[in-house]
């Protein structure tokens, strides 16, 4: 696991961002994971930014997204397909049809997620961005005595309903089910980016890089990942 602690956020979102675009130089047809949440925000920023600067194109690129709420349809601004229409693929030249993200809104979400599940099968994921929940949840994977490898259905923990009530205007509005990528697929992809930024995340970092591997504590099984690189800000990387 390789751990880098930034004292500037801008620092990080250049380095985070500017990993994509080498990946994308090396390999223009890289299958990318990506993530929603407030983490990523600058690093998208930065990645519109420096792939005009450094004439990259995203035109073979396919992307895959962790997870999705329940019930908002695509135009709602609170889900994650509005989220990264509007912070990154309206700013590239990614194809639409190269885009994914779970269906929240599926007639048949069981099927939907085998769906997704195949589609993550034929094409593997050269490297995946991922947040933290102060839970130790990745995606939408919730802390469980089991968890599931693929793609599936989950109920939102409450405390992961109320932090992401800031992005929506009351807490009733947040839904209380998700569709999320498993971790068994998160692991499978080469190489995984973590970002975590903040002191209210330092001690969950350090119980998920350093504490058990365990289900309660779902980042931790990155520990048994070979390929894990580890962004953090100055606070998030304090008891480190
Ligand atoms: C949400 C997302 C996660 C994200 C986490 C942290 O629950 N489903 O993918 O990593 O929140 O979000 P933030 O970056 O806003 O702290």
């Amino acid at each position: 696991m390789e751990i880098h602690i930034f004292d500037d956020n801008a620092q990080l979102d250049t380095f985070a961002a500017q990993y994509f675009i080498d990946t994308v130089t090396r390999k223009p047809d890289a299958v990318l994971g990506l993530a929603t949440g407030s983490t990523p925000i600058g690093i998208y920023g930065k990645l519109i930014k420096l792939s005009k600067e450094q004439n990259v194109s995203f035109r073979d690129v396919t992307t895959f997204n962790l997870d999705e709420y329940v019930g908002l349809t695509k135009d709602d601004e609170q889900s994650y397909a509005y989220y990264m229409n509007h912070h990154l693929f309206s700013h590239i030249d990614i194809p639409q049809q190269m885009t994914h993200l779970p269906n929240g809104r599926s007639a048949d979400l069981e099927a939907d997620c085998k769906a997704y599940d195949r589609m993550l099968e034929e094409q593997r994921i050269d490297v995946q961005l991922l947040g933290l929940g102060h839970n130790g949840h990745i995606g939408f994977n919730e802390p469980a005595p089991e968890l599931s490898g693929g793609t599936h259905v989950v109920n939102l923990e409450e405390a992961t309903r109320e932090a992401n009530a800031r992005f929506f205007s009351s807490l009733d509005e947040v839904p209380k089910q998700a569709v999320t990528m498993g971790v068994g697929s998160i692991l499978k992809a080469r190489a995984i980016m973590l970002v975590v930024r903040g002191a209210d995340k330092a001690a969950i970092v350090k119980r998920a890089l350093t504490g058990p591997i365990t289900t309660e504590c779902p980042a931790s099984l990155l520990q048994t990942h070979p390929r894990v690189i580890v962004l953090l800000d100055r606070e998030a990387g304090r008891m480190m």
